[in-house]
């Protein structure tokens, strides 16, 4: 949600900062714009761009209209809150004097007070936006403060302590050749520190790592409510918004920009998807000990913390809760303790029953998520556990949270999430097989016995990817449907969800998921003469006859007249008189069949959309992280 790059050093400005936009560009596609620092000396000027729309916008007009050389510079894409996606609105936004350009990631919520303070000293808006306010602060506040290398970040710390709500702010000053100075709180912001071939060093700042990471793996983790400082000479300096020094946390980034890149893909989506097994398999390294015996280093919880919990609170948004819904079969079924899944969004307004014995697990693959977040800390306000199962080292959920289990899915651009999916469920059963190994198992086979299954789920996704073809034929076949139904029993339910959002989300076509059984309860009246409709079908060995009963829901729909789409376990020749089409995937144990049944799902939505002529990677009205509420 908004994508920030800062740069200060040797190299051109502009060609650092649209090369980090171009990665974060996933984050916001509403406008894009620029702002450099040109001038020799102490006073100089800034020169800035700006456009709605995709990036490619900006950059043609960049080509028509060139900014100066310059070696300090600030960029910006946006997901628009305040204001609509214009000209007017796209940040960066300029002081009344031009001297400061301020970019924005977040929502300044007493923006309108400060607005009306502005323009009582005779300020101009020249947008919409609740950011504009900081640029007019920080003229003042910094032309208030005496000459000194301090001066640009006490200006900074002197607007933040005066702002409510989330902000990363990052701002260049005509009057400082040498230095950026950014802020953050609630909202994300990195920091990349590099080196050119002469050695001569280099300073970035981004919402993510991917927007330095063409020229530097080192970065560092800023803390909430801090003020950073790049500069040329001086280095990296942090401090809180009092000025109290503060002591960033260097990290290096595990992957490099190749995995940032298409790799001769058409969509990141498709090549997301490829990467699947390799993420599942990544996800699993190192944590299946011998004996069926799992090794979870990264929860820094005790056994007795773990003991001790009496129920799960699994709070997440979008796909990352349809992991969660998964987690809950799980979860349950192997340890025996209650679990409650819920939207992040809506966990704290219902003030949920939690104390020290509750264990809320967080899933985020951004781990910026801002109702997650505030889930989050609501939790910890309420004393009880939070394990945050997260893809993004060096986010804020993670960082707030008692324990973390990361899945090591890679860098995710999409919008739409895939393989971040795959590896939350894969760590959800990570977490759940944890939580009975340490409290004692009522079905130990059992456990033993998917320990080692879970072994083979890179290879079985890689399997559904092989097969991957006549599903590409058959979404094309799909593309100017009205509407496509899901449907799903048990763990195959949040499956059939996470199939109707992900066709939704790409594809724009209405698209809904419900559990095979409720269907008859109302939403059967939906079906008319070739609706297609998905049908998520369990193994033949899942418990209580859930198979025969999916069956049966088959036979319902197509006896008024849907076009029926199955996907079943190999061998499965129970749904064959009953499907017009048929998937075939892998024989797996029941709890662990939502990571090759998904598979299909994504793979037929981005054909769909792809076929109706739609950008996959960046659906409209989306960004890929959500950092407001
Ligand atoms: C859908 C999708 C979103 C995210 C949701 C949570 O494809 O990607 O629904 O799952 O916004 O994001 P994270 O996992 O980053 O908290």
């Amino acid at each position: 949600m908004c994508g920030i790059v800062g740069y200060v050093g040797p190299q051109d400005a502009l060609d650092v900062v649209l090369e980090g936009l171009r990665r974060l560009e996933y984050r916001g596609y509403d406008s894009a714009g620029v702002a450099v620092r040109i001038g020799d000396g102490a006073s100089g000027e800034l020169a800035s761009a700006k456009k709605a729309g995709k990036l490619a916008n900006l950059e043609k007009l960049l080509a028509d209209s060139p900014l100066p050389a310059s070696t300090i510079g600030i960029g910006h894409t946006r997901w628009a809150t305040h204001g609509g996606p214009t000209d007017r609105n796209a940040h960066p936004h300029l002081s009344a004097d031009g001297r400061v350009a301020v970019i924005h990631n977040g929502i300044i919520e007493n923006f309108a007070a400060l607005r009306t303070e502005c323009e009582r000293r005779g300020v101009e808006f020249a947008s919409d936006t609740d950011t504009e306010v900081t640029a007019h602060l920080l003229a003042v506040a910094y032309d208030e403060l005496p000459a000194g290398p301090d001066r640009f970040a006490e200006a900074m710390r002197v607007v933040c302590r005066r702002l409510e709500g989330a902000f990363t702010l990052v701002a260049t000053h005509a009057d400082e050749p040498d230095t950026l100075v950014a802020a953050r709180r609630n909202s994300p912001l990195v920091v990349g520190i590099g080196e050119t071939a002469d050695g001569t060093a280099e300073y970035f700042l981004g919402s993510d790592v991917a927007a330095f990471i063409a020229h530097t793996r080192e970065a560092r983790e800023l803390g909430q409510d801090q003020v950073v400082e790049i500069d040329r000479t001086r280095g990296l300096s942090v401090t809180d918004f009092s000025g109290a020094p503060a002591e960033p946390t260097a990290y290096t980034v595990d992957w490099d920009a190749a995995a940032a890149e298409k790799g001769g893909y058409d969509w990141f989506m498709l090549k997301e998807i490829a990467e699947q097994p390799r993420a599942v398999a990544d996800t699993l390294l190192g944590r299946l000990g011998e004996n069926g015996q799992l090794v979870l280093d990264e929860v820094r919880l005790s056994d007795q913390d773990l003991r001790d919990i009496d129920k799960v609170f699994v709070v997440a948004c979008g796909t990352a809760y349809h992991a969660g819904l998964i987690a809950k079969y799980a979860i349950e079924h192997w340890t025996r303790i209650p679990v409650e899944v819920e939207v992040a969004s809506e966990f704290r307004y219902r003030d949920p029953v939690l104390d020290r014995s509750t264990l809320v697990v967080v899933i985020s693959q951004s781990g910026e998520t801002m109702d997650t977040l505030m889930a989050l800390r609501h939790a910890k306000d309420q004393k009880a556990r939070v394990l945050a199962i997260c893809n993004a080292n060096g986010s804020t959920i993670p960082r707030e949270s008692d324990a973390v289990l990361y899945t090591h899915a890679g860098p995710e651009v999409a919008v739409a999430s895939t393989k971040g999916f795959l590896t939350q469920v894969v760590a959800c059963y990570l977490v759940g097989l944890f939580l009975a190994q340490v409290r004692g198992i009522k079905y130990e086979d059992e456990v033993a016995a998917i320990v080692e299954d879970l072994r083979g789920l890179p290879d079985q996704v890689a399997q559904v990817l092989e097969q991957m073809e006549p599903v590409r034929a058959l979404g094309r076949s799909l593309a100017d449907s009205n509407t496509i139904l899901f449907l799903g029993r048990h763990v195959a339910f949040p499956v059939a969800l996470e199939g109707a959002l992900k066709l939704k989300e790409l594809a724009y076509i209405h698209a809904e998921g419900f559990a095979a059984g409720e269907l008859k309860h109302g939403p059967i009246a939906l079906i008319d003469e070739g609706t297609p409709v998905v049908v998520v079908v369990p193994s033949p060995r899942s418990r209580e006859s859930v198979h025969g009963k999916v069956v049966s829901n088959i036979q319902e729909v197509r006896a008024r007249g849907a076009r029926t789409i199955v996907i079943a376990e190999e061998g499965d020749e129970d749904v064959v008189p009953y499907a017009d089409h048929i998937i075939r995937v892998p024989r797996t144990p029941t709890l662990l069949a939502p990571v090759v049944t998904t598979v299909p799902l994504q793979v037929l939505a981005c054909e769909i959309a792809d076929t109706r002529g739609y950008d996959v990677d960046q659906p409209r009205n989306l960004a890929k992280s959500v950092t407001v509420e």
